[in-house]
């Protein structure tokens, strides 16, 4: 059994707005989870209910207008943005819905380069690039620019991407949008296999019930809240 006493993730009580010049959008209201370790969590919730807002949130990506995210009891939201950058790095892997890769470098270069940012030596990143390919199926595409990819090959390598500093949470926003059943299943495959052998705990924010299905914790997110599913 999973220890509910020292989750890897809270957040609790998060509000963001944006703000344009004339109109206010509040995204985020009074919103709040827990994640277990090694635990699959899944939100589910309408577009534009504030699911990719909340993810950048809990990535550290985002700085919420209110509210706290503590990962491995670091409040994020206390750091400074160099050092907020610097733990997100290595503590928080993420999977964004618009993908953060680099589209000049190739697969095994953009596996390497967080691990190269955290300066391990080149024979453990050489270790760990061919592993990650090993594991999502990329072996033989580890020269092709993230621009020669299917959409597919494009997912699979983002999450090698987040994966790559052994990070104790992965955080994927619609990791199986826009590829069709077949390629989906297989994504999340390689995400309950990747929780098993890394020992991360995986939240996924999703309109796809295939998704949904695979996870042990069900959320809901409304209007900027989560909720447990019914
Ligand atoms: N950069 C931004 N500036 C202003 N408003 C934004 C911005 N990003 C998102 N929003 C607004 O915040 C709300 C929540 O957006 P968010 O992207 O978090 O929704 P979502 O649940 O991920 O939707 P989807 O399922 O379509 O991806 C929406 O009303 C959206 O219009
Ligand atoms: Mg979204």
């Amino acid at each position: 059994m999973p220890d509910r006493t020292d989750p890897v993730l809270e957040a609790r009580g998060l509000y963001h707005i944006y703000r344009e010049t004339e109109v206010e959008t509040v995204a985020l209201r009074g919103a709040g989870l827990v994640l277990e370790r090694a635990s699959w969590t899944s939100i589910m919730g309408p577009s534009g209910s504030g699911k990719s807002t909340l993810v950048y949130v809990l990535a550290g990506l985002l700085e919420p207008s209110g509210g706290s995210v503590s990962v491995d009891h670091v409040d994020l939201t206390r750091l400074s943005p160099p050092e907020r950058a610097r733990w997100r790095r290595k503590h928080v892997g993420v999977v964004l819905q618009r993908d953060n890769l680099h589209p000049l470098l190739d697969v095994a270069d953009n596996i390497s380069l967080p691990l190269r940012l955290e300066k391990l030596p080149a024979r453990e990143i050489r270790q760990r690039v061919d592993q990650l390919l090993e594991a999502v199926g990329l072996t033989a595409r580890r020269r092709h620019r993230m621009g020669q990819l299917s959409g597919g090959e494009t997912q699979r390598a983002a999450i090698a991407v987040a994966l790559a500093p052994q990070p104790q949470v992965l955080l994927a926003d619609e990791p199986t949008g826009e590829l069709d059943e077949v390629t989906a299943s297989g994504v999340l495959d390689l995400l309950a296999t990747l929780r098993t052998q890394e020992g991360a705990s995986i939240l996924t924010v999703t309109h796809n019930p295939m998704v949904d299905e695979r996870a042990d914790h069900r959320l809901v997110m409304r209007d900027g809240e989560v909720f447990d599913a019914a």
